[in-house]
């Protein structure tokens, strides 16, 4: 079967590589120079070993492919999967610029053929979107009618960066929205050698699950990071409640661990979009609000915290240890390190900043911040660090790192870190949902 996947991103990749190992050819099409002159030489753009180990595989026996031009592939292909981001505008909607402008390219390809193509959108969009928008510019653009000249399907993506195409190989999920049978028996049959779970539903359905599906987990992100709030203030250790309460079955331990907030490139857009559609329903969306607000504040813990230990902050030399939205990747879309640093640098803070992988990336968000080439670098003659992204790597700062710090001061903002190790080795430990006891 020939694939053409729109957009080399995260979800594009993972895809591409995901057919070209079922033995489908894949053709990438992306407007991004860069990242089609990667894709084409086998390197993923981003930071995700096992996907680009594959990727590098797939583009050398010829399976996987990449072009600027959107069209002719889509033209030579029977699936075409639009995978182009959708941002958040400043009001919370998001921005289709780039799904519109893959569309029209897609709706020449139909024009050319008479083919009955399948066009699957796996861009993350807000209900009607597809049925709306997508469908009436490929039919504008083709002169053909969705349902009978070709077919429309929505097809979410649950993957988290990090394990890409592991979660691409073996989702939790598949949800294949259609606009008509044909296009939606075809889809699932492309994805017949992948086990899983399947919801078969129409397109705007397809489209709820992927934001109720979200907007869920930024809320027990965000009840993780409430009961931390509070548990460090009464000077209880929020691991042994949350760990506790997470043993429930209705509960469940992922994604209740607290930390500076969630950031990335899904979440914090998906909550947006959904609520801003929520308002323009006329429906308030009260606890995506809430959601929103204390995502917002949460990284003032970290400050909070320094501030508890050290009083003033002013002139305090502090090591940001982490600038990626989670550890393991290089993204650094809405990443918390940024509320982070602007909250240290208000209060007077003398900023270091370190990440493994996503330095390059966060010097163009905040480019007048001091940066160090190493965590050891980082830490010395600090009076503080504060660990904002889950890197494994810090885990294995010890002894030796903590005596260069000049006030060996420890602020676990992703509970990574084993707080008996630390004060081992030397170092004070404090954490979101951990502090001193409270008289309380
Ligand atoms: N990143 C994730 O973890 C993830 C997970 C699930 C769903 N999603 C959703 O999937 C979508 C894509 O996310 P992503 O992180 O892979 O995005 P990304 O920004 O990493 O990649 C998008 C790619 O599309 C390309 N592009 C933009 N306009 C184009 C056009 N007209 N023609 C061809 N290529 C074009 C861009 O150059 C870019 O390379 C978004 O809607 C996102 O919300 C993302």
């Amino acid at each position: 079967m020939r694939i053409c996947v729109i957009g080399a991103g995260y979800v594009g990749l993972a895809t591409a590589v995901m057919f070209g190992k079922l033995g489908h050819r894949v053709a990438c099409a992306d407007i991004d120079d860069r990242r089609v002159r990667d894709v084409s030489s086998g390197r993923a753009p981003f930071y995700e070993p096992p996907l680009e180990n594959e990727l590098a595989k797939l583009v050398k026996s010829g399976m996987i492919s990449a072009s600027k031009d959107v069209v002719a592939p889509s033209a030579e292909s029977k699936f075409i999967f639009v995978c182009v981001q959708t941002p958040s505008l400043s009001t919370g909607k998001i921005d289709i610029s780039a799904l519109k402008a893959a569309s029209r390219d897609v709706a020449r390809a139909i024009a050319r053929t008479n083919d009955y193509k399948i066009v699957v959108v796996k861009s993350t969009v807000v209900p009607s979107t597809t049925d709306t928008i997508v469908r009436q510019i490929l039919e504008a653009g083709s002169g053909k009618t969705a349902g009978k000249d070709f077919g429309l399907c929505m097809n979410p993506e649950f993957l988290q960066e990090g394990s890409a195409l592991k979660d691409s190989m073996e989702p939790s999920r598949i949800v294949v929205g259609s606009s008509d049978k044909r296009a939606g028996d075809a889809l699932m049959r492309l994805y017949a050698p992948i086990k899983a779970d399947r919801f078969r539903t129409d397109l705007r359905t397809a489209e709820m699950i992927k934001y109720a599906s979200n907007a869920f987990l930024a809320a027990k992100i965000t009840y993780a990071n409430e009961v931390a709030n509070i548990c460090r203030r009464l000077g209880i250790d929020s691991e042994d409640v949350l760990t506790a309460a997470g043993k429930d079955p209705r509960i469940g331990p992922l994604f209740l661990t607290p930390g500076l907030g969630f950031g990335g490139s899904c979440l914090p857009k998906d909550v947006r979009a959904l609520r801003y559609k929520a308002r323009r329903l006329d429906y308030p969306a009260y606890l995506l609000t809430a959601i929103l607000k204390v995502n917002e504040s949460q990284p003032n813990e970290a400050v909070d915290i320094l501030k508890d230990v050290f009083g003033d902050l002013k002139g305090l030399k502090v090591a940001v240890l982490g600038l990626s939205f989670k550890g393991g990747v290089d993204d650094v879309r809405d990443t918390r390190a940024v509320p982070l640093v602007a909250g240290l640098l208000a209060n007077g803070v003398d900023v270091i900043a370190f990440d493994p992988m996503a330095m390059s990336h966060f010097i163009e968000l905040m480019p007048t911040i001091r940066f160090a080439s190493s965590a050891d670098e980082a830490l010395s003659g600090v009076d503080a660090c504060v660990v904002q992204a889950d890197w494994p790597e810090f885990r294995k700062i010890g002894r030796k790192q903590f005596s260069k710090m000049r006030n060996p001061v420890v602020i676990d903002g992703r509970r990574c870190l084993d707080p008996g190790k630390v004060e081992t080795a030397g170092a004070r430990y404090y954490g979101v949902g951990y502090g001193p006891a409270s008289s309380e």
